[in-house]
């Protein structure tokens, strides 16, 4: 294991953003990160778990330790009439796991095909697409919790998962490193294609529901609507789509008849950041390096040489237009570090 010094970040973040680590190590072991807590070089300073660095924004050079956690190994260790259960280190790719999954004709994960980042930060702010989130397949995961050294298992109920929420973006935040994550994947799935343009696309291929195919339609449709960080700097929705009520909701729809919004429950709705964020103008914004994706508002871009500080300060600006219109605060998705 080793210690680098004065580290580019440029290649460990999606949005590309050029800053310097103080300190950077890759652990690929669990008895290696282990003592790398204990060496004076991490006691001593800040330090950032980092998996892909698809959920975060540098605002400046990090003067601390960087983390890079590259913990590998998926193996399926247990079946049952319904099921297969699947570890996975928390250093895979999200996506090769759902390689593995989806090879092997194990229903669960199809929906959340190609979502960029690791197997170990999926379970931090729940993953989604498609009307699929991690929970609906999540087992349980073993973390190192920093300050003891200790190994805990948290079960489903212990993660307290929300949208886009779990235990460790709030009451446990940077107190734990995820190590592995284990899934329980059906045998029989229930195949979901009501979200968005799935059914329709399926449709339109003349492909039936499969487990493969759910995969390749989600992975085009995909493809269609967002940008490649390798080819335009992005983190993904940079905001929530944030939640109103029914009383807020029908005073917008006079101001806003063509208001897009998802009904949560009989009390609330979620309302899509990207079309308040649109419909303030912000769709395709571009100044200098940094900007709103052209077709897609709730991702922000770095163009090529655009500064983290330079898209946060962005972020606020929209923020800002959103809550004057529509008098709705959106929270932002993307972890800022700063
Ligand atoms: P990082 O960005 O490295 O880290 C994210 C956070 O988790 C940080 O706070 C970090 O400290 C912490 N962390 C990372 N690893 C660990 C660990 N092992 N233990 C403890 N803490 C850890 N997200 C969705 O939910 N749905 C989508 O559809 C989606 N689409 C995206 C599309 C694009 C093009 C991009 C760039 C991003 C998208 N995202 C999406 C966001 C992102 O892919 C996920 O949030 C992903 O889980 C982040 O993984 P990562 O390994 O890159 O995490
Ligand atoms: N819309 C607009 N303008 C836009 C973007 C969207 O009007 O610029 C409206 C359209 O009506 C569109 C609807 O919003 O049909 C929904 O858009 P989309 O299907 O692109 O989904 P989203 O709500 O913008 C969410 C997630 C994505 C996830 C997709 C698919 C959040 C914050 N984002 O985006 O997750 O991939 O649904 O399920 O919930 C991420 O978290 O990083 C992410 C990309």
């Amino acid at each position: 294991m080793q210690i680098f010094t004065n580290y580019s970040l440029k290649e460990h973040n999606t949005f590309g953003i050029d800053v310097i680590a103080k300190y950077f190590v890759e652990c690929t072991d669990i008895e290696d990160l282990k003592n790398l807590f204990l060496t004076p070089v991490v006691k001593n300073n800040p330090i950032l778990i980092l998996g892909g660095g698809s959920n975060v924004l540098f605002t400046k050079n990090f003067e601390g330790v960087v983390i890079k956690i590259g913990i590998k190994g998926i193996k399926t260790f247990m079946e049952d009439n319904q099921f297969y259960f699947i570890k996975s280190g928390a250093g895979v790719m999200w996506h090769e796991f759902v390689l593995y999954c989806t090879e092997r004709n194990y229903g669960g994960v199809e929906n959340l095909s190609l979502i960029p980042g690791t197997v170990g930060a999926a379970p931090i702010q729940n993953i989604g697409a498609y009307g699929s989130e991690l929970k609906d397949t999540f087992y349980e995961l073993k973390a190192l919790e920093i300050e003891s050294g200790l190994i805990r298992t948290f079960n489903k109920e212990d993660c307290k998962f929300g949208y886009r929420d779990s235990i460790f973006k709030k009451e446990v935040k940077g107190k734990y490193v995820i190590l592995e994550v284990v899934f329980r994947l059906a045998k029989n799935p229930a195949f979901n294609i009501q979200y968005g343009a799935i059914a329709n696309e399926l449709a339109a291929s003349n492909l039936e529901p499969s487990i493969i195919n759910i995969r390749e339609t989600v992975i085009k449709i995909r493809k269609s609507k967002l940008p490649d960080p390798k080819t335009i700097g992005n983190a993904g929705s940079f905001f929530k789509n944030p939640n109103i009520n029914i009383h807020k909701l029908n005073q917008l729809l006079k101001k806003f008849p063509n208001l897009v919004y998802f009904k949560v429950d009989t009390e609330q709705v979620k309302v899509s950041a990207g079309w308040l964020i649109e419909n303030c103008g912000w769709k395709g914004y571009q100044e200098k390096d940094f900007g709103v994706y052209e077709k897609q508002a709730l991702v922000l871009v770095n163009h090529g040489k655009a500064e983290g500080k330079e898209i946060y300060d962005l972020s606020e600006k929209i923020l800002i237009s959103i809550e004057e219109k529509f008098g709705i605060k959106l929270e932002r998705e993307v972890n800022i570090i700063s």
